[in-house]
């Protein structure tokens, strides 16, 4: 069997008086490209904010390689290997492309501002080695001919490249994307495949949320559904496409 990376045991998240999600058990394996689907409102976001430590469980535990870390801040998180894009684009708008990257690789530095001030030894080798590994997943992500670019002029679909590029920057074990497909054209899907495939075989572990069935279905290996921020089920996306409780879901409201 393969390790279990993340374990989600009985996580629920509560908003005054809305539950967004009720108890949901899910478990992603090592290596695996795995993903959450649902109708609009069903959760998945909130499953990825408090699996990044934006929310914390209203009860419930996460464990990631085998330790808990609802309680840990967004910071401490990232640092232990998950890195996440976001469904709404979030990038430094006005700096350039390898510097949005650069702001990823922050998580793995160990030098601290009196380093930097004082531009020791220490320092100037780390500043190469972020400059280096930057340009590295730029080109994985077929942008290091924009290094110098400033991130608003990237067009969208190269916008949510970049926004992956960081998030590898960090060198995560984990990493999530929330709906990475959204607004590109079929040609930019059929690259982002490509590229999720070759983030796999990096081995980085994908958890993915996206509306895109076509896409989400030639990806993944497993699939978890959910509704109301109830889990409808788990499986293959073979056993997924035929469950009738997913169709009755999906069917209940318009697909977005
Ligand atoms: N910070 C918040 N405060 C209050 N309610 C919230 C908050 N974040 C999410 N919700 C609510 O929780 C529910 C689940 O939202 P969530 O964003 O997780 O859904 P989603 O499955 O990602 O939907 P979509 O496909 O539209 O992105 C929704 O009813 C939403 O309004
Ligand atoms: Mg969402």
């Amino acid at each position: 069997m393969s390790e279990v990376l993340l374990e989600l045991h009985g996580v629920t998240v509560r908003f005054d008086g809305l539950t967004a999600v009720h108890e949901l058990d899910l478990n992603i394996e090592r290596g695996m490209i795995r993903a959450l689907i649902g109708p609009n409102g069903a959760g998945k976001s909130t499953v990825f904010n408090v699996v990044t430590g934006i929310f914390r469980p209203s009860s419930g535990s996460i464990r990631f390689r085998g330790e808990e870390i609802s309680r840990l801040n967004p910071y401490h998180i990232a640092a232990r290997g998950i890195a996440r894009t976001f469904q709404n684009i979030r990038l430094f708008k006005n700096a350039s492309v390898l510097d949005n990257v650069k702001v990823g690789r922050h998580y793995r530095c160990r030098s601290n501002i009196w380093d930097a001030l004082l531009r020791l030894p220490g320092f100037k080798a780390e500043e190469r080695q972020t400059a280096e590994a930057s340009l590295e997943v730029l080109e994985l992500v077929g942008l290091a001919h924009k290094k110098h670019e400033l991130a608003m002029n990237l067009s969208y679909g190269e916008q949510r490249r970049l926004e992956i590029a960081r998030g590898l920057a960090s060198n995560p074990v984990l990493l999530l994307l929330d709906e990475p497909a959204a607004g590109m054209n079929p040609q930019e899907k059929k690259n982002l495949m490509r590229l999720i495939q070759d983030i796999r075989d990096r081995g980085v572990t994908v958890f993915l949320v996206e509306h895109d069935m076509k896409f989400v279905m030639a990806l993944s290996e497993k699939i978890t559904v959910l509704d109301y921020g109830r889990k409808v089920c788990t499986g293959s996306p073979t056993e997924v496409r035929s469950d009738p409780r997913v169709i009755e879901a999906y069917l209940g409201k318009e697909v977005g």
